[in-house]
């Protein structure tokens, strides 16, 4: 399959791409300055140039941008809003316009995270747009159906990024990247659609 990667170069994308390319599928990976093509997913124009630039999609994976922790005590509206542009609307719009550009049986496989279902101090708009992101797939799946698929990984802090989340999340338990990793495949490779797949470890 030729598949489109969105943040591929980051921590989880440098565990995707390369078991993807062990799995013999093409990786095109995307980033705002990062990879082998450049978007910017608080940019529908961008995310429009990606999809005619990039031609033939079979699959298209996003694992960028997240949301910006926050302080309840002074949080806004606005600076929700602002939180969720890229995390919520740009993997809305990399659906809403991907499906007109890829081919019939592709997948879309998105990234939201587990202050979904968990809450945690400073992760209001953590939270809301993962939850946001996850009511997002019910639907899509739905009207997508049966002409392409669409699933949402939802990962607790992930193996490798410990050292940097630890201090922020104490006591939470990482996933391992191996598991995680089978998550995002399934999806890829399997028949699945509308799942919330949640890998909390
Ligand atoms: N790491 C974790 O523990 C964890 C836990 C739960 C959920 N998640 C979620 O998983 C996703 C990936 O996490 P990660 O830790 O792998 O991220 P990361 O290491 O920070 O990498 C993010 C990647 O996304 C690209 N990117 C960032 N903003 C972008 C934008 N506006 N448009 C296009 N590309 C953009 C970056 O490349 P450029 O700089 O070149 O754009 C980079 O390659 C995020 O949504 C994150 O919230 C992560």
């Amino acid at each position: 399959m030729r598949i489109v990667v969105v943040g591929g170069a980051g921590t989880i994308g440098r565990r995707l791409v390369p078991a993807l390319r062990s799995h013999d599928h093409e990786v095109v990976v995307a980033g705002r300055t990062s990879g082998d093509i450049h978007v910017d997913l608080t940019s529908r124009e961008t995310i429009e140039a990606l999809y005619r630039e990039v031609g033939e999609i079979d699959g298209v994976v996003c694992i960028a941008a997240h949301g910006a922790l926050d302080e309840f005590g002074t949080l806004t509206s606005d600076a929700l809003y602002d939180n969720m542009q890229a995390k919520f609307f740009g993997q809305v719009d990399l659906v809403l316009t991907g499906q007109h550009y890829c081919t019939d049986g592709a997948s879309f496989t998105l990234t939201s995270g587990i202050f979904a279902d968990q809450p945690w101090p400073h992760v209001t708009g953590g939270g809301v747009i993962s939850g946001a992101l996850h009511s997002f797939v019910l639907s899509a799946a739905i009207e997508l159906s049966p002409r392409m698929r669409i699933n949402v990984i939802s990962p607790t802090m992930v193996g490798d990024s410990t050292d940097a989340f630890a201090e922020h999340f104490p006591g939470m338990r990482p996933v391992p990247m191996d598991e995680l990793v089978h998550h995002y495949l399934r999806s890829i490779e399997g028949e699945d659609t509308g799942r919330v797949i949640r890998a909390y470890g």
